[in-house]
């Protein structure tokens, strides 16, 4: 099916070099005004100025969306959440409402381990289930692409069980989703003392499982003090590379443990949370092509300082920003909430927090080449806000979703108060 954008007011088609933006270059948005974008089945023949658009040969055959003189972007590209779980902690919000730290919890039998436990409970079935429903609420508010992480099974028939569900999930909904196993999560609670044996089951047995059912595209860990060391890190990489899966690693978020010097060093796609990090890190994330991948909703849930992202951009680091959607950090699915943080709290402009959510993100998830912005050739994931300048769209907070959400040259969700 063919279809026509016309009317972009402001057209951020993102385009630039082909390699995740970084420093300066994450201002650059490849704006139009007065754009259009021309589809063909889910792919992108031509998207600039309406003119040129207009010239395409397939142009005059096209049905019309009409953009009404608004914003339209990429999708926003997701690159980093963990939504498969088997309900809220909500005794862990009042507790830490109540003075308990994330630590303190995880002691008294909340935190992960809560969640590993209602997900060790749960059907493959009703796992997938709730996924599909939730994604609803990440297409509605503009994501087109996800990262969906395991690890909240810490044994191998329950990991196997979680990405079953995420595959079975994903084969149903318009929203993409990206695997990501993260058996190193924690120690599971039958090897408690014993982590050394757990990391050599995750990278002798699980990884390899995980990857000859070709069931996630990459490896994560989460390398911090009381969970995973740099040592047990590198092993996972170690066993991801010869598995074949790409690499992300959950380091410094705590404390400063050297998790994001071994991203550069292992060419992780890469690094997430950073919130303790050094000098020496965002000279190494600026000179090697490893993603710094913020997340800061979670600062905002858990009520802590927030990443530097402006020391990561103005040292020369690529930034993309992720919702790190989760039942004990981050109950958020808003892209937008994300944008609005990363600005206000963060300091990062529109337009750089804009890019971390389309570019960056899809070089996070190793999808440069075909997702995070309006090409011919790339993806025809494209979301429209109701907005006249890109500025509103992190301005405005706690509002409603997209205008209207395109993925693969569909229409996947509208505001009911407009037709298209
Ligand atoms: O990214 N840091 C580790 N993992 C998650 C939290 C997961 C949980 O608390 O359930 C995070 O914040
Ligand atoms: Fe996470």
């Amino acid at each position: 099916m063919r279809r026509l954008i016309l009317n972009a007011g402001q057209l951020l088609t993102m385009t630039g070099p082909d390699r995740p933006r970084c420093g300066r270059e994450m201002s650059s948005l490849g704006m139009i005004r007065d754009g259009a974008v021309l589809v063909e089945d889910g792919t992108i023949l031509a998207a600039g100025l309406r003119e040129l658009v207009l010239k395409h040969e397939a142009a005059s055959s096209a049905r019309i969306v009409d953009a009404g003189g608004r914003v339209v972007l990429p999708g926003f590209i997701d690159s980093h959440s963990h939504p498969v779980f088997a309900g809220p902690r909500l005794d862990d919000f009042e507790g830490r409402i109540k003075g308990a730290t994330y630590s303190e919890l995880a002691e008294r039998g909340g935190g992960i381990l809560s969640t590993v436990n209602g997900v060790r409970g749960a059907s493959e079935k009703r796992l997938a289930d709730d996924l599909a429903a939730l994604s609803q609420r990440f297409v509605e508010c503009g994501t087109t692409t996800l990262e969906v992480k395991s690890g909240y099974g810490l044994d191998l028939e329950t990991e196997l069980k979680m990405l079953r569900a995420v595959r079975s999930a994903a084969a149903h909904v318009p929203l993409e989703m990206v695997p990501t196993f993260i058996g190193a999560h924690a120690v599971p609670p039958e090897l408690v003392g014993r982590r050394d044996e757990y990391v050599r089951r995750v990278c002798e047995e699980m990884i390899p499982r995980v990857a000859s059912e070709s069931l996630a595209r990459f490896a994560d860990v989460f390398c911090e003090k009381g969970y995973f060391t740099v040592e047990d890190s590198g092993r996972v990489f170690e066993a991801a590379a010869k598995a074949g899966l790409g690499m992300k690693i959950h380091a410094e978020q705590l404390s400063h443990s050297g998790g994001a010097a071994l991203a550069v060093k292992g060419k992780a796609s890469s690094a997430d949370h950073l919130d303790c990090i050094e000098q020496a890190d965002v000279e190494a994330l600026a000179a090697g092509g490893t993603v710094a991948c913020l997340v800061p909703g979670s600062n905002y849930f858990l009520g802590k300082p927030y990443p530097p992202a402006r020391r990561l951009i103005d040292g020369g680091a690529a930034v993309a920003l992720a919702t790190d959607f989760n039942p004990g950090t981050c109950p958020c699915w808003d892209m937008r909430m994300i944008l609005s943080i990363a600005c206000t709290q963060m300091k990062m402009t529109p337009a750089e927090a804009l890019l971390a959510v389309t570019v960056n993100g899809a070089h996070a998830l190793g999808l440069g080449k075909t997702h995070g912005s309006l090409e011919p050739g790339k993806k025809a994931d494209i979301l429209c806000y109701d907005a006249r300048d890109y500025r509103e769209i992190p301005y405005f907070f706690g509002s409603t979703g997209a205008l209207w959400v395109m993925k693969n040259g569909v229409i996947v969700h509208h505001r009911e108060d407009i037709e298209l």
